[in-house]
């Protein structure tokens, strides 16, 4: 992803943050929906897919896979299923090209190991950089023929074929590598376990659950069985709630706001954000909204939150929350320059081979407009109540830093300029105008 484009973002007042805004849909339940509907054995529309580089790139992949996708406009798109074993090859020399999508280049392998023929899949620079062992090696145990041809990183090749069950710990919470394993595990020739050490997100058993796929669940312990077939009614996506936590974030931190943020997807296994919020001080409300999913769907459940600006205090982040906020746990630096005493994360390495190395990242950001922060080897500590003075930050090419420095600059005391703020466009391209749009309300 690009670096161009550079952006300031002013304080945004006494008044606060005020409104209602609809934040965009799930990125990771788009991705979900795309790949699993390529595989169904009809077509699957798939409403509220979220538009955006990352979601884009798993359709463009699809579809060089020989699966045809109608978009119906506002945010209506038609998969149409090729059935579990039917996808083609796009042939020599042609790449399945997964962008800036860690998703897509972790999921999509799992699926094709059951197809005939073999598949390339490359990204961008910071794609190229993500650890696929992480993949790899367990896919190689099941018998998959797969090779991470950057020594451990992209590109990958797969060549579809027999596909042995395994019974497998993961080494990390990762729910890009569980699903590669459970998708793989649909071609299998008997059930295949994946072991988490803690919770992290389970969009996928949802999902595959919905198409007809025989999969248990025991706490951490999740058993799939082969498929024969999988078929899904239409898909609602609900709103992604890593998008709409920066606005729960700033919400929580720009004194005088309050905003609501209706049919937030609530899935607890993504929600610790709010567990660490709330334990902070901060004042949040959900209410169930009407789900938008009925008969043979995922069911994903959502809420209509409501933040207050309040005065915080600082926490402890360490153990099985860091998986359930991994995405968020950034956010969680800003909420804690704005509360009394010391806010520490821990146990978050996985930040370290994200988009960019978020750790340094945030650090060397959050130095820089005044914040004292101080980077761990797995997290970070911040000594606060001093809120954020203002400056330059780098986005990095990462989508995550990019809104959060946008966020910083609305809580700031003197502007945030945030250099390579166009990156955004991977998860949330109409997010500088979902901000301003609450400033100026
Ligand atoms: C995702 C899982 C998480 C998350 C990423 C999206 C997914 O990664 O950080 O943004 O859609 O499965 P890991 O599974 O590697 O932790």
């Amino acid at each position: 992803m690009s670096d161009a484009g550079s952006v300031l973002f002013e304080p945004a007042g006494a008044a606060g943050l005020h409104g209602l805004l609809q934040a965009p849909a799930d990125k990771s339940i788009s991705h979900r929906a795309a790949i699993i509907g390529s595989i169904c054995d009809s077509p699957v529309e798939i409403k509220n897919f979220l538009d955006a580089a990352d979601t884009r790139s798993t359709l463009g992949a699809i579809e060089v896979c020989g699966v045809r996708v109608e978009r119906l406009g506002a945010g209506s798109v038609i998969v149409h299923g090729a059935g579990l074993r039917r996808l083609r090859s796009p042939g020599e020399g042609r790449l399945i090209n997964c962008g800036n999508s860690g998703t897509t280049m972790r999921l999509l392998p799992g699926v094709l190991a059951g197809q005939e023929g073999c598949f390339l899949l490359d990204g961008d620079s910071s794609l190229r950089r993500r650890p696929m062992n992480r993949i790899v090696t367990p896919l190689k145990t099941m018998g998959i023929d797969i090779e991470a041809l950057g020594g451990g990183f992209a590109p990958l090749r797969v060549c579809g074929g027999r596909v042995r069950p395994i019974d497998y710990k993961l080494p990390v919470a990762s729910a890009q590598v569980k699903s590669a394993l459970l998708l793989a595990g649909l071609y299998g020739d008997g059930p295949t376990i994946v072991r988490e050490p803690s919770a992290c997100r389970d969009h996928t058993e949802i999902m595959l659950s919905a198409a007809g796929a025989r999969i248990e669940k025991q706490g951490l312990v999740t058993r799939i069985s082969p498929a024969r077939r999988l078929h899904l009614e239409a898909v609602t996506v609900p709103v992604d709630f890593s998008s709409a936590a920066f606005f729960i974030v700033a919400a929580a931190i720009i004194p005088g706001s309050k905003v609501v943020l209706p049919a937030v997807g609530v899935n607890p296994t993504r929600t610790g954000l709010l567990d660490i919020l709330k334990s902070m001080g901060a004042r949040i409300t959900g209410q169930p909204a009407p789900s938008g999913s009925a008969g043979r769907a995922p069911v994903e459940p959502a809420n209509d939150l409501e933040i207050t600006a309040a005065p915080l205090r600082g926490a402890g982040v360490g153990g099985e929350i860091s998986g359930r906020a991994i995405d968020e746990l950034p956010l969680v630096a800003l909420a804690g320059a704005f509360a009394e005493g010391e806010t520490v994360v821990s146990g978050a390495s996985e930040l370290r081979v994200k988009e960019s190395d978020r750790i340094r990242s945030l650090v060397d950001n959050l130095s820089a407009i005044g914040v004292d922060i101080e980077a761990r080897p797995d997290g970070f500590a911040v000594r606060g109540g001093t809120g954020i003075r203002g400056g330059r930050v780098r986005s990095l090419g990462d989508h995550r830093m990019a809104m959060l420095g946008a966020v910083a600059g609305a809580a700031s005391r003197e502007g945030v300029e945030v250099q390579g703020f166009d990156c955004v466009s991977v998860s949330y391209p109409g997010f500088r105008d979902a901000l301003m749009g609450l400033i100026s309300v």
